[in-house]
């Protein structure tokens, strides 16, 4: 007889004081009591908490406001049961809708939420509620780690990308334009801070409303962090990708203890990562590890007219979608460079049709233009371009290949 698997779990991240990501479902309702509680204020007395940049034992009262920055699409449909929560844990509570969307993570919005906080007159007790998917992770952990030189926050993930990924490491921010009054130039995420979170909540039920696009692309992520998981001191994820392809259809299925095994797996995973390089500064592993597929992602995220076929939507490549493709290249570039069997390639190729993401696309620009697009990558250092190449039993490094193996991971994805 198998044990039945857990339907809540818990992953601590040893950043600073630590911080505990709980995941559940139904865990949100928990927020204003045990998870206020274990994330703001100490009990067995003040603490002091430099890790953080906070003045010790600033925030160590049990704060009596909080500022609830949430996706505007979910506010009606969360913001009261977060308000009723805090409320009867006495902490009074107010709501700044966000709107979600990469041309709204700007510096405009996070000066809105912040002049929203400082009119709420939020002291330095308060703390700060991100509710939604990363975007608006991003900008309301910025908005705390800012205020009045930094506050505290929750960060209470809707997303399947959220929670397994943004939610947990500490990193906010928004974009910067800095094209001039007629054109745009957004540089991704230029402006921001590390700022880690007290506590992470992430609420399987949430996952239950979030369309099926959005929890595939999600599953890009959890990919990617199954081909990295041997390359990860601390991790104890044996035969991780058989691990994923073995749970996929319950959690394509929605099946509650599948999602918070799932969560929980990658949480731990991504947790690792970042307390050996909290600050991305590791140059041959450490966070970068979790760049796999990004470069060729990202070269390929921002082209308007991709559009994958596992989806009838008519809206570009979401970033997940995009990731998918990219992991698909980087095992081919890998195999190209001998790095990786021709099954192993094959098999991350299954994986992410298993997940129903997409292992090709029509309509890509030539090798030779998407290498350029990647040498201008975000994450190039000193002008070298970087990938991360997955070799055999779910192993990683951190390399820059030969052009040959580039051009073999982009023709790897082109659907002719
Ligand atoms: N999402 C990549 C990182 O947290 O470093």
């Amino acid at each position: 007889m198998t044990t039945p698997a857990p339907q809540a779990a818990m992953v601590r991240v040893a950043i600073g004081p630590g911080y505990d990501v709980v995941i559940g479902p139904g865990v949100l309702a928990g927020l204003g009591g045990p998870a206020l509680r274990a994330g703001l204020w100490d009990t067995s007395g003040p603490r002091a908490d430099s890790a953080h940049g906070l003045e010790a034992g600033a925030t160590q009262a049990k704060p009596t406001k909080a500022a609830v920055l949430v996706d505007q699409r979910l506010a009606s449909r969360y913001a009261p049961e977060v308000a009723a929560s805090l409320s009867a844990a006495g902490v009074e509570s107010f709501v700044v809708p966000l709107l979600a969307a990469e041309s709204a993570k700007t510096m405009e919005a996070a000066r809105e939420g912040l002049v929203e906080m400082a009119r709420h007159k939020l002291d330095r007790s308060g703390v700060v509620i991100a509710l939604g998917g990363g975007l608006v992770g991003d900008v309301a952990g910025f908005c705390a780690a800012v205020y009045r030189r930094g506050i505290r926050f929750i960060q209470c993930p809707t997303t399947l990308l959220s929670m397994v990924d943004a939610s947990v490491g500490g990193k906010t921010g928004v974009n910067l334009d800095i094209g001039d009054d007629e054109t745009t130039n957004i540089q991704k995420n230029f402006v921001g801070v590390f700022h880690q979170p007290s506590v992470v909540l992430a609420d399987t039920s949430t996952l239950d409303t979030l369309p099926m696009r959005d929890l595939r692309s999600g599953l890009a992520e959890c990919i990617k962090h199954a081909l990295i998981a041997g390359a990860v001191p601390g991790v104890a994820w044996p035969n991780s990708l058989a691990w994923t392809e073995e749970l996929l259809p319950r959690v394509l299925a929605r099946e509650p203890s599948a999602l918070t095994q799932l969560i929980a797996k990658n949480v731990e995973l991504k947790a690792r990562v970042v307390e050996e390089d909290e600050r991305e500064e590791r140059p041959d592993g450490g966070r970068a590890l979790l760049n796999l597929g990004h470069t060729f992602a990202h070269a390929i995220e921002p082209i308007s007219h991709l559009r994958p076929d596992t989806t009838d939507a008519s809206s570009p490549l979401t970033h997940g979608e995009a990731v998918a493709l990219g992991l698909v290249a980087a095992a081919h570039a890998s195999l190209a460079l001998g790095l990786c069997s021709l099954a192993y390639a094959e098999r991350v190729r299954q994986l992410v049709r298993a997940a129903g993401l997409p292992d090709r696309i029509s309509g890509l620009p030539p090798a030779e233009t998407l290498i350029e697009r990647m040498s201008h990558d975000k994450k190039t250092r000193a002008g070298v371009l970087r990938v991360i190449v997955p070799h055999d039993d779910a192993r990683a490094s951190v390399m820059t290949p030969a052009h040959e193996a580039l051009v073999a991971g982009w023709r790897a994805i082109a659907r002719s």
